[in-house]
């Protein structure tokens, strides 16, 4: 898609056309990824965090939080829950936490790969690519690390570096892909000092990418942490700067189906907050093919609270399962089976042969498989 029809659509407000870029999203995730929902169950095994990203709640200078940890007999039962409820896959989440060892995560991998069926995905933050190889050797199918902006000032000015380095994600998304990751990555929408450039940019660096999973959120300031106390220190312009809305992450989320028509696409938390009612239907109606029940335990939900009012904080893994399955069924749409695999990866790892025959998602697909 053109530029000026990306700026066009993210400027948008008319009703009329909106429900044509709702019904156009939802086509495509219809022809691409089928009516199928899968669903990812979530463990936040950690809220340790060694950063200091000024958004998040998690951030290591922030000291109202009670910190934990899970063993890994505590993940190993969450994953056999995951089992029980159907779930194709378990997210391994946490902060970017060096009081877990890479030795430690490795033998927890194993052991759900020895003992279930499961995909397994990781979502743990910058680690090094010897630790990032070791825990794909034991087991690990996939790796989760937003961007959250593509705008390099932008991204200096929220994460402070570490261990004397800046980040640089994009190069690590790189190398998680080399290290045969299916990678998944993402932004939020409306933080401070981003304009709808950053968010044009954005999309064109999904695509580049050719990303498997994109998880996109409003941003939600939490007011204990630099940015959400003291606002932006890099401020757009007014007319530039996007709103941290609703409507704007459906907008982000439709777009990124039409540009990225085989990535699977989260209906997220952070839409679940910002409404609470119907969020999580309206992102699975306008692109998003994947919804995440949590299964951390309760007495350790509570406490990974990255921004405040996060859904499904009080609940329990029960609950949530039962509440996104009846989501899920009102909308009539099925539950996936299986793994849930991306057919990006099914296409990258099936000999030639099959893949010319599969439709050709978009022009320049070709050009960033060569990469
Ligand atoms: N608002 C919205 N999303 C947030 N995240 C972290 N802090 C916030 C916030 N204040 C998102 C980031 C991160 C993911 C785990 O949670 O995009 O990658
Ligand atoms: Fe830990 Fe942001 S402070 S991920």
């Amino acid at each position: 898609m053109e530029r000026g029809t990306l700026r066009q659509w993210l400027r948008e407000t008319d009703d009329t056309r909106l429900a044509e870029l709702w019904a156009a999203a939802d086509a495509t995730r219809h022809a691409h990824v089928g009516d199928a929902v899968h669903l990812r169950g979530l463990v936040e095994f950690s809220n340790y965090c060694a950063r200091e990203c000024h958004y998040c709640g998690l951030r290591a200078s922030h000291a109202d939080i009670e910190r934990y940890r899970m063993s890994a007999d505590e993940i190993l039962a969450c994953a056999q829950a995951a089992v029980r409820f159907g779930y194709g896959t378990v997210v391994l989440q946490s902060g970017e936490d060096y009081g877990t060892s890479a030795r430690w995560l490795e033998d927890v991998v194993r052991r759900i790969k020895a003992e279930s069926p499961l995909a397994v995905t990781l979502s743990v933050g910058e680690r090094r690519p010897e630790e990032l190889a070791a825990w794909r050797a034991a087991g690990a199918d996939r790796y989760l690390l937003r961007f959250e902006t593509s705008n390099p000032q932008l991204f200096a000015a929220i994460h402070p570096g570490h261990g004397g380095r800046l980040s640089d994600r994009i190069a690590l998304l790189r190398t998680l892909r080399a290290l045969g990751y299916e990678v998944g990555s993402g932004v939020m929408v409306g933080i401070p000092g981003q304009s709808w450039d950053d968010l044009v940019h954005d999309l064109e660096t999904f695509q580049g990418l050719d990303l498997d999973m994109i998880g996109i959120g409003p941003y939600l300031p939490h007011p204990q942490t630099p940015l959400g106390r003291e606002g932006p220190q890099r401020i757009a312009a007014p007319e530039e700067q996007v709103p941290n809305s609703e409507l704007m992450t459906y907008k982000m989320v439709a777009l990124t189906r039409l540009m990225c028509p085989e990535a699977n696409i989260p209906s997220t938390t952070a839409l679940a907050t910002v409404n609470r009612e119907r969020g999580r239907e309206l992102g699975l109606q306008r692109g998003a093919n994947i919804v995440m029940p949590n299964l951390t335990p309760p007495l350790y939900r509570c406490k990974y609270e990255i921004y405040p009012e996060k859904a499904c904080l009080h609940e329990s893994a029960e609950q949530c399962h039962g509440c996104l399955l009846g989501r899920i069924r009102a909308l009539g749409r099925p539950v996936g089976t299986g793994r849930g695999d991306s057919p990006n990866r099914r296409r990258r790892v099936e000999p030639p042969a099959a893949v010319s025959a599969l439709p050709c998602a978009h022009p320049s697909r070709s050009e960033s498989d060569a990469k």
